[in-house]
């Protein structure tokens, strides 16, 4: 549907059910867009938080918008009922779990639509934000109409965020698309009401706009479809990126026997514009709250309508074998892992998070303890998160800093990207570190650049590198490493 360039946004009444990662974002966005949001959940001591000034994420630019909106088009509340009633527009953005079967736990979604039914007082459209297996669209509007709610006073929109961590923000502000599933017109055109600003380019050519990645002062691209296929949209798109990083990580495992490197591969690969370079960079594999769950749910909504969809599984394989050929490569850079002390950089699943949730850094650090080493780790975001699980022991210390990590440490692991590990003191590390060894998870680093540093470097789909002659040198007036050994070894990764 074409509208016209400079139409006069509407403000449209907006309730957000959930305060979690994507109800947050979401209603921090729609507020910084112009409508009049109220954001729910059951949690009050969260929703106290949020009343006076806090923030329960860590999120880049979240608590500036937060700030920007708060008790102004933005507010936040326990009264379910209220907020649906004030609302034309609700988003349900709760939890949708994994269950120990695998499928989505779709349990508090159910729980918001029931609570949401007595508010039905006039015609609403409910979007479901939070990621679900297609067909989910129908049980709500069933659930509804089963708990009294009339056909006539509302919709089901399927509406999928898009939004990474650490760029949730300009993810929803700057998307690639919109993608909206509705199937009927009125809520199409409330849809289109609450996207116009981003539609017609006019909130990109404000003066106080929150800055992005592209120019969309065009306007972004808007897709409308049947709910069914946004439901799929949204897991065959998470599906297809988790392929890519597999896809490149299996790449890696051969550029590793090959003796080349992955850098220069997915380079030439990316530059296809039908392939694209995003999401080729090889590592430790995937992790995170999404990925990994919604594979598995995608999976067995396959299974559920008879499709046996195994290519899922080969990426789920590829994922875990990579972590366990990085713990590999650690034990062939160290001999053996027993006794030795291990300096651990990284905790969250990717930079920009505090998020360890599925993250292959903790799956890693739990590993190598089993194997008997000691453990420094550091985490410019993520340490709180992680002392809950992994709690500080006689094998486990939270360090202050990197260098802290790695003072006296036999080898330097490096498993989230964040841009301060690409920028270390190498000199400062080499003269503190007990070997010069440093395995990298991410390829944060050339290997000239560490065999000039004098160091015996590991990292993913590329060639090992060693100390250059003249650090070779130095790193062999290691007394350490001369007492253990080492040097007469060969390491290869
Ligand atoms: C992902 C999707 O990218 C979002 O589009 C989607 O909205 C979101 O899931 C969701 O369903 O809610 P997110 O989990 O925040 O977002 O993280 P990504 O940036 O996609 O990274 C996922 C994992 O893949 C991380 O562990 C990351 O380190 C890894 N990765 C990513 C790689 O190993 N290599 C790459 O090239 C890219």
């Amino acid at each position: 549907m074409e509208m016209s360039f400079a139409q006069v946004t509407r403000v449209v009444p907006v309730a957000v059910i959930g305060s979690g990662y994507v109800g947050l974002v979401a209603a921090a966005c729609l507020a910084e867009i112009g409508h009049e949001v109220v954001c729910v959940d059951v949690d009050q001591a969260r929703i106290e938080l949020l009343q006076s000034g806090g923030v329960p994420i860590f999120e880049e630019g979240l608590d500036a918008l937060l700030a920007r909106h708060r008790g102004q088009r933005l507010r936040f509340s326990c009264n379910l009922a209220e907020a649906v009633r004030f609302a034309e527009v609700i988003l349900i953005a709760v939890g949708t779990p994994q269950s120990p079967t695998g499928e989505a736990d779709l349990s508090q979604v159910e729980s918001a639509v029931i609570s949401i039914c007595p508010g039905l007082d006039s015609y609403k459209v409910l979007i479901e934000k939070s990621t679900v297996p297609v067909l989910t669209s129908q049980w709500i509007a069933r659930t509804l109409r089963l708990n009294g709610a009339s056909a006539k006073s509302f919709d089901v929109v399927s509406n999928p965020e898009f939004l990474r961590e650490g760029s949730a923000i300009t993810d929803f502000l700057y998307p690639d698309r919109i993608v909206v599933g509705a199937d009927t017109e009125r809520s199409r055109k409330l849809l289109h009401e609450l996207y116009q600003p981003l539609i017609d380019g006019s909130y990109y050519r404000r003066a106080d706009r929150v800055d992005g990645p592209a120019d969309l002062s065009g306007g972004v691209y808007y897709i409308e479809t049947s709910t069914n296929s946004a439901e799929l949209i949204k897991q065959a798109s998470n599906a297809f990126l988790a392929l890519k990083v597999s896809f490149i990580n299996a790449v890696s495992n051969l550029c590793e026997r090959v003796n080349t490197d992955v850098e220069e591969v997915a380079r030439g690969i990316g530059a296809d514009r039908r392939i694209g370079s995003r999401f080729l960079r090889a590592g430790i594999g995937y992790g995170g709250s999404c990925f990994p769950k919604d594979i598995r749910a995608f999976g067995k909504v396959a299974e559920a309508v008879g499709y046996n969809f195994d290519l899922l599984k080969c990426i789920e394989q590829i994922n875990e074998d990579q972590q366990t050929g990085f713990l590999k490569k650690l034990r062939t850079a160290l001999w053996s892992l027993k006794d030795k002390h291990i300096a651990v950089l990284g905790l969250a699943f990717k930079h920009g998070t505090d998020d360890i949730r599925e993250s292959p850094a903790i799956t890693m650090i739990r590993k190598i303890l089993a194997e008997g080493s000691r453990v420094s780790i550091f985490d410019p975001a993520a340490m709180n998160n992680c002392r809950a699980i992994l709690p500080e022991s006689a094998q486990l210390r939270y360090a202050v800093d990197e260098y802290d990590a790695a003072n006296g440490a036999h080898a330097l692991v490096i498993l989230t990207e964040w841009p301060q590990f690409s920028n270390l003191d190498l000199a400062r590390l080499h003269q503190s570190m007990r070997y010069p060894i440093m395995i990298d998870g991410r390829n944060l680093y050339s290997l000239a650049k560490m065999s000039a540093a004098g160091f015996y470097y590991y990292s993913v789909g590329r060639p090992s590198a060693e100390p250059l002659p003249e650090a070779h040198a130095f790193a062999e007036d290691n007394s350490a490493m001369m007492e253990n050994g080492l040097l007469n070894h060969s390491l290869t990764a």
